[in-house]
């Protein structure tokens, strides 16, 4: 079969916050995963653990949505900030009400983003906060002369403000976020937003609650009534392989059965659908595409591994989440006009996250493979093809700097496939060509056996008469640079 890509037509770009990462104070997410405190014995600078900075540098997160999902909507940031024995010690009541102590608040997330090199995202308090609240939250980050905010982060030992450009105004406000009507939603937000200060010279950009899953009519309410004062509308799709039952089931991260293998893609593929028409409704209330969707909330949701608490959201991740996080980004490439950001949930033991940790131990997933294998693709100019693509394989193409880099999951259980590519005689070296793969459906690394499923070499490749020809085998993932 072969795909012949468009190398000479201009094509979108590919944000590169489609790469983003969300973190909320859940379960073992940051603390433990990200966060163990400067007297630790994990090796940690400034209380952020050493592996896992390091394994989150390599992937270049680009931004990192905190403190929620639902926790944002019962967060007091000023409970996170002074010195940490005197911070609040509240009850994290949607999360197994258990101790938040407010060891790591707005000064550690910051330091956070300082040692990975992301940006912030932060995600306001709509839902039992205030205006006022928010308002001084943003003074005290962002805010360069003399002002109280200003002066108490000072107090706190931080001098200069920090730069904030992304800003969440209300999280799943259809749900958990406040049970709100889209109308309702709609003008509160309008009124949120009027209040948020403006000390940088690059203007806030302000996310409003978009829609969840297939939710149209949210979309458009919300784009007609707000529509103008918003940049980015986030939506939350999750995969679930059973279905869209939340009650049930959500069946096992691992030791599942060729149905739910198949299922889970089924799902995972209908977000491409879904952006489609929550962008024809944003078309027409923005023609000029001059507003975003933004996914910050995305990936796979099992029940939690045997023994663990139910409300921290701990599953393992196999090859099968490798699969569903390059059909995503893939998907997500096609939709570059209007999707300007992304953000997997969640980056550390948490749901499909990048890494888990045990102790002082860590693993990489999977996904997080993925995500490593794509970094080329960040920032590239999407590169349209065309040709006829055998079932259950999906590609990507972009360039960059005279690159050509593409990417392919072939998720046959069975069949390996073989594909050409022809790009108009334009390429000729193979830069790299990267592999993750696995012999078993649900293979995955534990912390006795971390390097189960790693990234390899793919050698099965040749360049013929300028095209690309590549057998590409069942269950995995490819990623190819050519110059
Ligand atoms: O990511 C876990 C939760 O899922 C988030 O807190 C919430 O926004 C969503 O329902």
């Amino acid at each position: 079969m072969t795909i012949n890509l468009l190398v000479n037509k201009e094509g979108a770009k590919i944000s590169k916050y489609l790469y983003g990462q969300f973190s909320e104070h859940l379960g073992r997410g940051i603390y433990e995963g990200i966060y163990v405190g400067e007297n630790s014995d994990i090796p940690n600078v400034n209380g952020m653990r050493t592996d896992v900075v390091n394994a989150l540098k390599d992937i270049h997160v680009p931004v990192l949505r905190w403190p929620g999902g639902l926790f944002a909507d019962t967060y007091n940031w000023r409970d996170g900030i002074g010195p940490k024995d005197q911070r609040k010690k509240i009850v994290n009541t949607n999360w197994g009400n258990v101790t938040e102590d407010n060891s790591f608040g707005t000064h550690e997330y910051f330091e956070l983003l300082d040692q990975i090199g992301a940006e912030p995202y932060i995600a306001v308090n709509m839902g039992s906060g205030s205006i006022r609240e928010m308002a001084e939250w943003v003074e005290y980050v962002t805010m360069p002369g003399q002002s109280p905010m200003a002066d108490l982060r000072r107090k706190n030992g931080r001098q200069e403000p920090w730069k904030l450009r992304f800003l969440g105004i209300g999280n799943e406000a259809w749900g958990g976020g406040g049970q709100m009507r889209p109308e309702f939603y709609s003008d509160l937000y309008r009124r949120y937003q009027s209040f948020v200060p403006q000390y940088e010279d690059e203007p806030m950009y302000k996310v409003a609650c978009g829609p969840s899953e297939d939710d149209y009519e949210w979309t458009d309410k919300v784009m007609q009534i707000a529509g103008p004062f918003l940049d980015g509308l986030s939506l939350h799709y999750y995969t679930l392989p059973a279905g869209e039952d939340w009650q049930s089931s959500k069946t096992s991260a691992t030791g599942f059965s060729e149905d739910l293998w198949w299922r889970t893609i089924d799902r995972t593929k209908k977000i491409d659908e879904i952006i489609t028409k929550h962008s024809a409704i944003m078309d027409k209330y923005d023609p000029e595409q001059e507003k975003n969707l933004v996914i910050d909330e995305w990936g796979t949701w099992y029940d939690v591994e045997k023994g663990t608490n139910p409300g921290f959201l701990y599953q393992q991740n196999t090859i099968r989440d490798a699969m569903v996080a390059a059909i995503n980004l893939n998907i997500f490439h096609k939709h570059a006009k209007r999707l300007y950001m992304a953000n997997i949930a969640q980056t550390v033991n948490v749901l499909q996250a990048m890494l888990l940790t045990d102790g002082d131990q860590m693993i990489k997933t999977p996904t997080y493979y993925v995500f490593d294998m794509y970094q080329n693709h960040m920032d590239a100019e999407f590169v349209e093809g065309f040709g006829k693509m055998p079932a259950n394989v999906s590609y990507t193409a972009s360039k960059k700097d005279g690159k050509l880099t593409i990417s392919i999951v072939n998720y046959n259980l069975e069949d390996s496939e073989e594909l050409t590519f022809s790009f108009e005689n334009q390429f000729n070296t193979v830069l790299s060509a990267k592999l993750l793969m696995a012999d078993a459906m649900d293979a995955h690394n534990t912390f006795d056996n971390p390097d189960q499923i790693h990234e390899d070499k793919i050698t099965e490749y040749k360049l013929l008469n300028g095209d690309l020809v590549i057998n590409v085998p069942n269950k995995s993932v490819v990623t190819i640079a050519l110059r």
